[in-house]
């Protein structure tokens, strides 16, 4: 039988719209649960929301709406947002659901019958927004010492689970099982929150003051306490109580993913209660740190909250994913800012991967007939590349395996730059100029074969990270859907003959214009309407060719006195440079003009307009207004021909 994996994030709050945070856990759960998959193991990835609870209660009463309406609105934000970051999780569980609430009332009336959970009179704070109460001596200035808010006074019977009597034994696992608490220094948080005298868990709230939540079994007068409830949900769906068979497969967990500040409940409420159970500890909780956005802790009434939605509007979701990962080791906190974002989409998926796709497959089209060729003898420097491919499988399963993303990436972008050095080691141009020298032929065969390979295996390594790409990859070298994706036998894969298809730019360039927050109000609006009839005369593919269209890249840009409309531009037409006059004044400031790639007629007769000459006439799109400028979706060599 294969191994398993069961992999869970937290289960999500509904009382707001998932943000970056949401995102980070569930992308990190996404790409281990794709990793594990691709070992061939058996892998259940688990997430969902956490629905009940004085914070949702409160955020539907502010509303005016009841809190299942308001669980039923929000949730489908999550759901969509996990199809859009492409999140393959085998279940998504509603803490509302009667397959959870069954289960947790089950766990409920057990603990109560074993006498581990009894009432008794509860005197002390209570943090509202953590949904926490504090003994007085543990306030910091009377305060909430975890999240430093005002608590209130609270005397009231409530219910409570005996955790304090699971101390020591929690202490001693910890301390015997290095790998269950991650990172270590998080793990020594716990121990030092452990040599404090650990008190009962409050696990009930009177219908008197809450009534959102699942009733307890032998008090209707009382609701679950929300942590105590959500909790369970990493055994309830596997089927504690209700599906033993599949309960032993599933049960434990390999692995509870976890932002910083729920560590705690997991690594003390969460453990002691499955001891009260009688159940096994997960095999790992791992803590991730939190991300703040240029420098500030993101909040609503800073207005600076990351919607991931916004960044895979403007840099698609696989850049958002690359980033998430590539930027900061998991488990540190990181910074989110929009410069980052695009130094990070230019510089590493526009310039190393993607031109590395877009050359391989542009050579083999051009020079072996758009066929993956057999490879002939291999020489030094393919064995070098091959070294690195195989040191990279090794490398990244340590990393992998260790939760160290950032590293396991920085792996294979060894392997980006070997290849794209390579390339330009190998010349395969140069090769194919040489003429039709038999060794020649073979040689270029090997390094097309030794390129195409190479990002073969690159999009093998990055699916977990980037699903999208890895089979956007595949698909241009022409290979099939990809059952076969699994590791052992990718090696083993021989794929000379696939037929190479041409697309466009995995990553097109981006330019700073482009902002993660541009206001509705800024996108453009069409006043003249697409003009469909097209009537004019036929010309013949002769007359077309006589046009000589290139490629330019305007190095300076400047407004012309006594014209609204027209502008000067200094154009890079690769061997010579160009001054061409433009009537797009109306549309582009001069400065937004400079950098950009544009196309141009580069045989038209020079002429004078306003005085000054134009060696050439740039295209733009619009019949009476410009609506914008032809450009080209990837940064293309200046003077390249037009066809
Ligand atoms: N409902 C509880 C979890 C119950 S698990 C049985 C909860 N929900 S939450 O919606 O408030 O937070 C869920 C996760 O989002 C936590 O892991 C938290 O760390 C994470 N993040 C919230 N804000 C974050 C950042 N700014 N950065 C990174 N992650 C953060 O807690």
């Amino acid at each position: 039988m294969s191994k398993k994996f069961y992999i869970t994030t937290p289960l999500y709050y509904v009382n707001d719209v998932p943000h970056i945070g949401h995102a980070y856990t569930t992308l990190a759960a996404d790409i281990l649960a794709r990793y594990h998959r691709l070992l061939g193991e058996e892998v259940f990835f688990l997430t969902g929301t956490d629905e009940h609870g004085q914070k949702v209660a409160q955020s539907a009463e502010k509303k005016g709406a009841p809190p299942q309406q308001q669980a039923d609105q929000m949730v489908i934000q999550f759901q969509q947002l996990w199809k859009r970051l492409n999140v393959s999780h085998n279940d998504f569980i509603r803490t509302t659901e009667p397959r959870h609430t069954q289960v947790v009332q089950a766990v409920l009336q057990q603990l109560w019958d074993r006498k581990e959970i009894y009432a008794a009179a509860y005197e002390g704070w209570y943090c509202l927004p953590d949904e926490r109460f504090w003994t007085e001596k543990e306030l910091i200035e009377n305060k909430c010492p975890d999240c430093g808010r005002p608590v209130e006074s609270i005397a009231e019977q409530n219910y409570f689970f005996k955790m304090g009597l699971y101390q020591d034994r929690l202490r001693q696992y910890i301390k015997d099982h290095a790998q269950f608490i991650q990172p270590e220094g998080r793990r020594n948080e716990v121990l030092g929150f452990l040599e404090k005298p650990l008190g009962d868990l409050c696990i009930s709230r009177p219908i008197s003051r809450l009534t959102w939540g699942i009733p307890l079994p032998f008090d209707k007068n009382y609701v679950t306490y929300v942590w105590f409830d959500a909790l369970v949900n990493y055994i309830s769906v596997p089927g504690y109580s209700t599906d033993s068979g599949r309960f032993k497969n599933v049960w434990p967990a390999q692995l509870h993913l976890v932002g910083k500040d729920i560590l705690t409940t997991h690594a003390v409420y969460w453990s002691t209660m499955l001891m009260a159970l009688g159940l096994e500890l997960p095999q790992q909780l791992f803590a991730h740190g939190w991300w703040t956005m240029d420098g500030e802790k993101m909040s609503k009434s800073r207005g600076n909250v990351v919607d991931p939605n916004q960044v895979v509007e403007t840099f698609g979701v696989d850049a958002f994913r690359y980033f998430l990962f590539k930027e900061v080791p998991f488990g540190q906190d990181g910074n989110f800012s929009h410069a980052a974002m695009m130094q990070c989409y230019n510089s590493f998926l526009a310039n190393d991967l993607g031109n590395l796709v877009s050359r391989v497959v542009s050579l083999v089209n051009k020079f072996t007939e758009g066929k993956i060729p057999k490879p002939g003898e291999r020489g030094e420097k393919e064995q070098e590349v091959e070294a690195i491919a195989r040191d990279m499988h090794e490398r990244v399963d340590e990393a992998m395996r260790s939760l160290q993303f950032h590293r396991a990436l920085g792996e294979i972008w060894k392997l980006v730059d070997r290849a794209n050095l390579y390339i330009e080691q190998m010349s395969p141009w140069k090769l194919a100029k040489k003429g039709t020298a038999s060794e020649d032929t073979e040689k270029l065969r090997t390094v097309l074969w030794t390129a195409a390979n190479t990002i073969r295996l690159i999009a093998l390594y990055l699916l977990p990270f980037m699903p999208e790409t890895a089979y956007k990859i595949r698909k241009t070298l022409g290979l099939p859907d990809p059952e076969e994706m699994d590791i052992e036998r990718a090696w083993a894969f021989s794929f000379a003959g696939c037929a190479v298809v041409i697309n466009t730019a995995l990553f097109p360039r981006m330019e700073e214009v482009k902002s993660a927050s541009v206001p509705q109000e800024a996108v453009p609006v069409f006043t003249e309407p697409p003009v469909l009839d097209i009537s004019t005369p036929l010309i013949t593919i002769d007359a077309f060719k006589k046009l000589d269209l290139r490629i330019g890249e305007v190095l300076s840009a400047e407004p012309i006195k006594g014209s609204k409309k027209l502008l000067k531009l200094r154009v890079n037409a690769g061997a010579e440079f160009r001054q061409i006059v433009a009537g797009i004044g109306t549309k582009y400031r001069p400065e937004e003009l400079v950098g950009k790639q544009i196309v141009f007629i580069a045989n038209l007769q020079p002429t004078q307009l306003m005085g000054i000459e134009s060696q050439g006439m740039l295209l733009a799109a619009g019949a009476e207004k410009v609506l914008g400028l032809l450009t080209c979706d990837e940064r293309i060599p200046p003077g390249s021909r037009i066809r």
